[in-house]
């Protein structure tokens, strides 16, 4: 992307360029030059170098977060969620061990081989795990530093969990074929479309959605209206007690009804951003929600669930107004 806010798309002669407003590239599903348009040997080749030079980018900041303060904070939340007794209804951290030392530990490191492709990830043998890791929202890892952190954020918390590739998805509509490209060789499962963030969970689902907008949570909270559901959800993303502090309470209400409703029932570990960099992992909490909680919710609770519509909410990409 150029400094003026436009994504620069080469076309077939390397001087033909292609400058496509990045408020365009919004709304689109997929951003994907159609091949018509493009000599496939040039485009393949720019691709692969994007791809290339990215993945190596991705593979700096998981160095570079692995060891850090903050990556050390979210996993004493993650562990502190397991130890209560709402988190037993959550996720196993198949990937943490029991040591002497401090209670637990990463099994393994997350790591790339020179490929990039994650070292200790062989997602062929693995089983179905009785566990889910869902990521909207991420942006596009070509052109943003802030995403390719957060991507590796995502890597740890999928080694931590142990979780084969069939059991991770990845959706945001701004993911160019590119950065579908790379997450697939990163051994994420790209979904194709747009669920509006209103996925039914089976099993404990970890969902992480940094710097989502409202609409997204609130989708996702209707989607699982029923106890057997939200206990399943646990969700790291922006604070609802932030949402709640920050945002009048008439137009919480209208634009975030369940996150609203939910809030007395969510245990929320704020995790305290100690990055350097202010911008990446700020104003994100872990937030569990107790069975124990939902079962001293009465019934009026769950019987109102109309489905959320949202008039001119820029914060989430619908499939349709
Ligand atoms: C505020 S941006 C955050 C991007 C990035 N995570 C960050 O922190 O800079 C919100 C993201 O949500 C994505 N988004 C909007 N609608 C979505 C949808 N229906 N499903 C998944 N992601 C969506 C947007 O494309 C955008 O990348």
């Amino acid at each position: 992307m150029d400094a003026d806010g436009f994504q620069v798309v080469r076309g077939k002669k390397a001087s033909r360029r292609v400058r496509i407003p990045t408020s365009q590239l919004a709304g689109r599903r997929h951003v994907r030059i159609p091949t018509s348009e493009l000599a496939g040997s040039n485009r393949e080749k720019e691709d692969d170098g994007q791809i290339d030079k990215t993945i190596k980018k991705i593979n700096e900041r998981l160095n570079e977060i692995e060891e850090s303060e903050y990556v050390i904070r979210v996993r004493a939340s993650l562990k502190m969620m397991l130890s209560t007794e709402c988190g037993s209804e959550h996720l196993e951290l198949d990937g943490f061990q029991k040591d002497e030392t401090d209670g637990y530990s990463p099994l393994c490191h997350t790591s790339l081989n020179p490929d990039g492709i994650p070292s200790a990830c062989n997602t062929e043998t693995q089983q179905v795990s009785s566990s889910e890791l869902v990521c909207y929202g991420i942006g596009s890892l070509i052109s943003s530093v802030v995403s390719q952190y957060q991507l590796s954020l995502l890597m740890i918390l999928r080694k931590d969990l142990q979780l084969p590739q069939q059991c991770c998805y990845v959706y945001d509509p701004v993911l160019s074929s590119a950065d579908c490209n790379i997450l697939t060789l990163l051994g994420y499962t790209v979904l194709t479309i747009n669920e509006e963030g209103k996925r039914t969970v089976t099993k404990p689902t970890l969902f992480y959605m940094p710097h989502c907008g409202k609409a997204l949570y609130n989708n996702l909270l209707w989607a699982n209206w029923h106890i057997d559901k939200l206990k399943y959800v646990t969700i790291l993303g922006n604070s609802f007690t932030e949402m709640e502090r920050s945002t009048p309470k008439r137009l919480l209400e209208e634009e975030a009804y369940y996150i609203v409703k939910v809030l007395p029932f969510i245990t929320e570990h704020p995790i305290e951003n100690t990055f350097h960099f202010g911008d990446i992992f700020n104003n994100l909490s872990l937030h569990v929600i107790g069975e124990n909680e939902l079962n001293t919710a009465d019934q009026s609770f769950w019987d109102h669930h109309p489905e959320p519509h949202y008039k001119n909410d820029v914060d989430i990409i619908q499939t349709r107004s």
